[in-house]
C-alpha cells in the first residue's frame, strides 16, 4: 500500500469486541495504544500505564482480530534500557500477540531501535508530540512549527529508519513538515494531526466515536454524528482515509 500510495486507515481499540467491528470496517492496522491510560482508565495522561495493561488489552484485542495487522504501545519508561525494552517487547509480541511495537522518541530511542530490530522486533517510531512527555512539555502542544526544530524532527526520521525502524507515526505538527518527513522516508508514515499528505491516518477510537471526555482536539471528527450505529461511523472513517475526505485543512495545524 506504501508503494502503491493507496492511503492505510488505522485506528485504535482495546477490546476484542471493538477490535472485532474496526476489523470487520476495513481497518488496516489496529493499535493498543496507551492512550488506554486515558479513554479506558479515565486518567489525564498516558504516563501511569504499565506494560501489563497494555499486553491485557492487546491480548483482548487480538482475538478480535482476522484480518488488520496488530500493533501495540511501549509505556512510559518501558523500553528506557536494552533490557527493559527487549523484555516488553517480548511481552507484547508473545503474550499479546503484537506484530509490531511503537515506542516514542527521536534519535534518543535509536540505539533500542537498532537493538529490537535486530532482534525481530518490528518498530513503529513515534516522532511530533509525544504525550509520554507531557509532564516535560508542559501539556499536549503541536510539535514541530520553529524551523530548528522542524529539521531536528526531520533528522529524528532519518536517523530512526536508519536504526531499523520500520514505519513512523507523527503526532500533532504542521502538515508540511509532515510532508516533507514522508516524502524523504523509505517507509509507511502514520499520521495523527499531521494533514492528509502522509500514508496513513489513526485516530483514537472513542473520538471517531464522540465518546472521549474534556476538550476535543482539533485532528478529531465523530463520525457518529449523522449515523446511528458504531459500524457505520467506523466505515465511514476508513472510507474518508482511502478517499483523502479525512483529515480536511480543518483538522490540520496549517504549513
Ligand atoms: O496511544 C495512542 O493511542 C497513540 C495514538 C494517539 C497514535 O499513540
Amino acid at each position: 500500500m506504501h508503494d502503491s500510495g493507496e492511503k492505510i486507515a488505522c485506528l485504535t481499540a482495546y477490546d476484542a469486541s471493538f477490535a472485532r467491528l474496526a476489523d470487520a470496517a476495513g481497518v488496516e492496522i489496529v493499535l493498543v495504544g496507551d492512550s488506554l491510560g486515558m479513554v479506558v482508565h479515565g486518567h489525564g495522561t498516558t504516563v501511569g500505564v504499565t506494560n501489563e495493561d497494555i499486553v491485557y488489552h492487546t491480548q483482548a484485542v487480538a482475538t478480535g482480530l482476522s484480518r488488520a495487522f496488530l500493533m501495540a504501545d511501549m509505556p512510559f519508561l518501558s523500553f528506557a534500557t536494552r533490557d527493559a525494552a527487549i523484555h516488553g517487547a517480548q511481552q507484547l509480541m508473545q503474550k499479546g500477540g503484537a506484530k509490531m511495537v511503537k515506542l516514542e522518541g527521536g534519535a534518543v530511542q535509536a540505539d533500542i531501535v537498532e537493538f529490537l530490530t535486530a532482534r525481530g522486533v518490528p518498530v513503529c517510531g513515534h516522532l511530533g508530540l509525544q504525550p509520554q512527555m507531557v509532564h516535560k512539555l508542559g501539556g499536549f502542544k503541536v510539535q514541530g512549527r520553529e524551523d530548528a526544530l522542524a529539521e531536528q524532527m526531520r533528522e529524528d526520521a532519518r536517523v530512526l529508519e536508519q536504526a531499523g525502524a520500520d514505519m513512523l507515526l507523527i503526532e500533532c505538527v504542521p502538515s508540511g513538515l509532515a510532508r516533507s518527513i514522508t516524502q524523504s522516508a523509505g517507509v509507511p508514515v502514520i499520521g495523527i494531526g499531521a494533514g492528509p499528505d502522509v500514508d496513513a491516518q489513526i485516530l483514537v477510537m472513542h473520538d471517531i466515536l464522540g465518546v472521549s471526555r474534556g476538550r476535543v482536539p482539533r485532528f478529531v471528527k465523530n463520525f457518529m454524528l449523522g449515523r446511528d450505529d458504531i459500524e457505520a461511523a467506523m466505515k465511514a472513517y476508513v472510507d474518508d482515509v482511502k478517499s483523502g475526505a479525512f483529515p480536511a485543512a480543518e483538522h490540520g495545524f496549517g504549513e
